[in-house]
């Protein structure tokens, strides 16, 4: 007989099925919670609430490790290129030579921007926020491909996955180039993805720019790094859009917005500011501790601390390698990683941190290799959701794919007016 939980409630007992896992927190269901009882349950957050079944990514943050399909990450950063790792997080096996070559043509197919959509560059201001342009034009990538609103089969599902993942690259360097005033750079059809992406970045016309193998090597491991992190706030938000069958451009965007903000995705650009201000205006980082530990002040310590890890974030350890790798290699130095060194070892030793289980997370040390491959601040959110884009097209999949999706609808505990009366304007006080 299978396992069930008891949950005793106004002197009755209810059982609860249980939901096994293949690794990792097992699941209560509590699906029929409220039709049996007249209860909901409350998880402010969603910290204690498993939202969905999935077999793309698994993560033990007590541990440490993170996985994708299976196989660790510390492998994948050693051995693999970006689109390995996307082409492994989205169809679930590491391809063969001829799967990496087709998956790779449909790449090349799709490097260039429909012509009518470059238009759309010239209408935001050169100010525009990145990732305001990058969420809008890859929702307008719909308005190019009408098969994304109701694939037949795989295959257009796999033509969408790699329209999306060749033009949020292309979309991203056209609205850099957009907002300081150069041409944009079309794609080149002799270069990998990333070597392309830096192309489009960083060429102008009559000057070809070409970019030192190990920028592209720390650059694929970064966006490999990013693929994908099971269910934190863009990606629940891909599947929450998802769920209601909107298409995979539109569930991604949706991603995108969400990504944006400073306690997600826009971490990386808040860590570099704050290892700015600490590095500019010679701030001592044992006082900067004790302003982030100060709750009155507002203040945290951007790049630490994690919902899930609550020991360290295994990207975060592979990051400082790279790190110091790739400053070594391109013979340069930044004395932001000096801060961020000296802040993380104050934090590791302050009990503030250790009783909170706070460490590093992925975006304290991936913007010094950013800034190191010379990617402008206001960029770095961006780089995230191009690594982040296999992750949201995986979740966009599986709940496509998956015959007994319900639209996602949580319930609520209301806490205000029970019932009230109008009262016309003029009475009103
Ligand atoms: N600096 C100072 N204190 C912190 C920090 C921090 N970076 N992170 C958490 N804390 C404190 C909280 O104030 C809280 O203290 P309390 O128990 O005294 O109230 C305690 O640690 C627990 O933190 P929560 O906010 O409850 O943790 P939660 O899981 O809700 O938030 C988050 C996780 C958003 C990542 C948080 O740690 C944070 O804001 N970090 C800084 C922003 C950041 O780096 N975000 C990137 C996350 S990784 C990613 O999205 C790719």
């Amino acid at each position: 007989m299978s396992e069930t939980a008891k949950l005793t409630l106004d002197g009755k007992e209810y059982e609860l099925p249980i939901i096994e896992s293949s690794v990792g927190d097992k699941g209560i269901d509590i699906s029929g919670l409220r039709a049996e009882t007249g209860y909901i349950t409350a998880d402010s957050g969603y910290g204690n609430t498993g939202s969905c079944q999935s077999k793309i990514t698994f993560i033990d943050g007590e541990k440490g490790i993170l996985r994708y399909r299976g196989y660790p990450i510390e492998e994948i950063a050693k051995n693999s290129s970006f689109i390995e790792a996307a082409y492994l997080v989205i169809f679930g096996k590491l391809c063969t030579q001829e799967e990496r070559d087709d998956f790779a043509k449909l790449l090349e197919q799709n490097a260039a921007l429909p012509q009518p959509m470059l238009k759309h560059f010239d209408g935001y201001g050169s100010d525009g926020q990145p990732m305001a342009i990058l969420s809008a034009m890859v929702n307008s990538l719909t308005a190019y491909d009408p098969s994304v609103m109701h694939p037949k089969d795989e295959s257009d599902v796999t033509y969408a996955a790699a329209n999306l993942m060749s033009s949020v690259r292309t979309i991203a360097a056209a609205s850099y180039k957009a907002s300081i005033g150069e041409p944009i750079m079309p794609p080149r059809y002799d270069m990998k993805y990333v070597e392309n992406f830096l192309h489009m970045m960083f060429s102008k016309p009559y000057h070809e720019y070409v970019p030192e193998p190990e920028v592209a090597v720390a650059l694929n491991m970064f966006l490999a790094l990013h693929a994908d992190h099971e269910q934190n706030c863009s990606t629940s938000t891909v599947r929450m859009v998802a769920s209601s069958q909107a298409n995979m451009y539109a569930s991604c965007a949706a991603g995108i917005t969400a990504l944006w903000g400073p306690l997600h995705g826009g971490a990386n650009v808040a860590v570099v500011q704050m290892l700015q201000e600490i590095q500019e205006e010679g701030l001592d980082p044992e006082k900067f501790m004790d302003l982030v530990k100060d709750k009155k002040s507002g203040r945290k310590l951007m790049g630490f601390g994690h919902r899930v890890y609550k020991n360290f974030d295994p990207r975060a350890k592979i990051l400082k390698g790279a790190c110091f790798d790739m400053l070594e290699k391109l013979n340069v130095s930044d004395p932001l990683l000096d801060v961020a060194l000296k802040l993380e070892e104050v934090a590791l030793k302050d009990d503030y941190f250790v009783e909170r289980k706070l460490y590093p997370n992925v975006d304290f040390y991936s913007g010094i290799i950013l800034r190191a491959i010379g990617i402008p601040l206001d960029m770095f959110t961006v780089m995230f959701a191009i690594g982040r884009m296999p992750g949201w097209i995986a979740n966009w999949k599986e709940v496509h794919d998956d015959p007994k999706a319900r639209i996602y609808r949580p319930r609520q505990i209301y806490t205000g007016e029970v019932e009230r009366h109008w009262v016309p304007r003029s009475e009103r006080s």
